[in-house]
């Protein structure tokens, strides 16, 4: 069965149709610039646009940067404010046509990753980190989820934790890294002691250069770099909307 994927970060919007069976993209995948200012109705043309490019008829699912619960944004950390109260499934519904699921993007790219990635039959407590433009978060305890946790936004040393240690703040400062994986090390400590963790799986883009920081990074836990990388929010995506497409006609 197939669902179309629709990721909506900060810069970038992109979309795929996905077989949820077998957690790949059945088509190349379209990414479009994210336009500034990422008010509701601008982003829902930007996703009309990627399901008519795929002359798309059924399910949807979206991935959106914040807290999102019953389809609605309750923040809006990098994205415009204006998302905050807005009920984005039904948003993306009008814009599209089409049934919509839309959910957390870390929470989605944790999906992916524990059905076809790195975190594929694991037991336990598993909680993935998404290292962009922010930190994004999910964590599974025998596979499943608990949504919006948001351990990007914990404090350290007076701080959101994304404001030390996400892939933004390694480019903009410039960072060795080294350096910026001991960033990271400090917000992995700050979780063990919280969740005692068995196992970080570590994505978002930078995951591919997994080989640069990953022999600086400790932890108890086991620390795996996510498998899907860049494509895990469009699978998670997908995946999200599932349910819709089996009810579709
Ligand atoms: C947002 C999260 C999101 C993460 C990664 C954070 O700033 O608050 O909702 O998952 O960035 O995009």
């Amino acid at each position: 069965m197939k669902v179309l994927g629709i990721d909506i970060g900060g810069t970038g919007i992109k979309g795929a149709p996905v077989d949820v069976d077998q957690g790949k993209m059945a088509d190349d995948r379209l990414r479009i610039a994210t336009p500034q200012p990422s008010r509701p109705e601008a982003v829902a043309g930007v996703v009309a646009e990627i399901a008519q490019h795929f002359v798309w008829r059924g399910a949807i699912g979206c991935t959106f940067p914040a807290v999102i619960k019953h389809g609605i944004a309750f923040s809006a950390a990098n994205v415009d404010r204006a998302w905050i109260g807005t009920d984005g499934e039904a948003l993306l519904k009008d814009a599209t046509g089409c049934p919509v699921r839309i959910l957390n993007d870390a929470d989605a790219a944790g999906m992916a990753e524990m059905r076809f990635g790195a975190g594929r039959q694991r037991k336990g407590v598993v909680i993935v980190l998404t290292l962009g433009t922010g930190i994004g978060s999910a964590i599974f305890t025998d596979g499943r989820l608990v949504p919006n946790t948001e351990f990007g936004h914990m404090e350290i040393r007076g701080k959101d934790a994304e404001h030390r240690a996400s892939d933004r703040v390694r480019k903009d400062r410039d960072l060795g890294w080294k350096a910026w994986a001991g960033r990271i090390n400090e917000f992995l400590s700050r979780m063990e002691v919280l969740f005692s963790p068995d196992l970080f799986i570590i994505g978002g883009g930078v995951s591919k250069k997994h080989e640069k920081f990953f022999p600086h990074l400790k932890s108890r836990a086991e620390i795996l770099p996510a498998e899907l990388r860049n494509e895990a929010g469009i699978i998670g995506a997908a995946l999200a909307a599932e349910r819709l497409a089996l009810q579709d006609p």
